[in-house]
């Protein structure tokens, strides 16, 4: 498929979407969105990938947030379907995704886009980035998990502070409270996110997406993550890559995961 707001590249088991509108700071509108699902549900599927890493072209934003002059003038019911198509088609579809997402965050992430990079499974920022969720400067508040997302990674303190006043904060701030896993310069990040990838695909497809399953599990309400974690690992054991992965240790060699 032609993508008309991002580009989709694979190589070695990693798929890697560049948000392709940097005269507009990468903001999403709802075609980036759609494209950005499209490409998603495309890596899933493909089994030559293992995973997935969301950047920003350029090298001022990742994503400055959601398009602004698409909803200016929405109404109570539209903008709460535009709310309803980022947590669908968005932030909950990544976050659920069987195949881990590294967010490689090259600059600002503002609303929407830090609201993506959170739900993102790693998250990893160029010392340059700037963090936040300024949409109560607009009259709105964030509307693709942000509140409750923000608030899971950082505290609740923290994540009140953030959205109240607006502000920006630094790589080195999020590298402090949590909201990314590491920094490093711009030069280097897609080169870290690819290290990072590139051990996660030597390891069993399976057992990550049962990782994944059963750590997401404990952040749902009334779901018991530790009941999800027991089913997910017996179900390990009827898996090809366990036996693969147990077989390859014992005859002490490196695993050979199925394509
Ligand atoms: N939606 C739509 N367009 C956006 C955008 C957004 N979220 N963020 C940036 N843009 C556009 C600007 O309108 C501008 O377009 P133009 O050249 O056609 O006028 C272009 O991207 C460059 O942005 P600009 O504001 O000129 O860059 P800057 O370096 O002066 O400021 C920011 C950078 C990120 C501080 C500023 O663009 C900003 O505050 N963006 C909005 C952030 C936001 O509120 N996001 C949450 C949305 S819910």
């Amino acid at each position: 498929m032609n993508y008309n707001n991002i580009i989709l590249e694979s190589n070695n088991f990693i798929a890697t979407i560049i948000i392709n509108r940097p005269n507009k700071l990468n903001a999403l509108n709802t075609e980036t969105i759609s494209e950005i699902n499209h490409a998603l549900s495309t890596a899933e599927k493909d089994k030559n990938i293992r995973v997935i890493i969301i950047t920003g072209a350029g090298d001022k934003a990742f994503i400055a947030g959601a398009d602004i002059s698409e909803f200016a003038n929405f109404d109570v019911e539209k903008g709460y379907d535009l709310s309803l198509n980022g947590h669908q088609n968005l932030c909950d579809f990544i976050e659920n995704l069987s195949k881990p997402v590294i967010a490689a965050i090259n600059g600002f992430a503002l609303g929407g886009g830090l609201e993506l990079a959170m739900s993102c499974h790693i998250r990893l920022a160029s010392d340059n980035a700037k963090m936040g969720l300024p949409e109560v400067s607009l009259g709105v508040i964030p509307g693709y998990g942000g509140t409750q997302r923000l608030a899971n990674l950082v505290g609740k303190g923290k994540a009140l502070e953030m959205i109240s006043t607006a502000s920006m904060i630094s790589a080195e701030q999020a590298l402090n409270c949590g909201l990314v896993n590491d920094i490093c310069n711009q030069e280097e990040l897609i080169l870290n996110c690819e290290k990072i990838a590139s051990k996660i695909s030597r390891n069993s497809p399976n057992a990550i997406s049962s990782a994944i399953k059963s750590i997401n599990a404990g952040f749902i309400d009334g779901v018991n993550g530790y009941e999800v974690e027991k089913k997910e690992f017996g179900k390990c054991f009827g898996t090809s890559d366990f036996k693969e992965g147990t077989k390859a240790f014992l005859e002490k060699r490196k695993p050979n995961f199925r394509k």
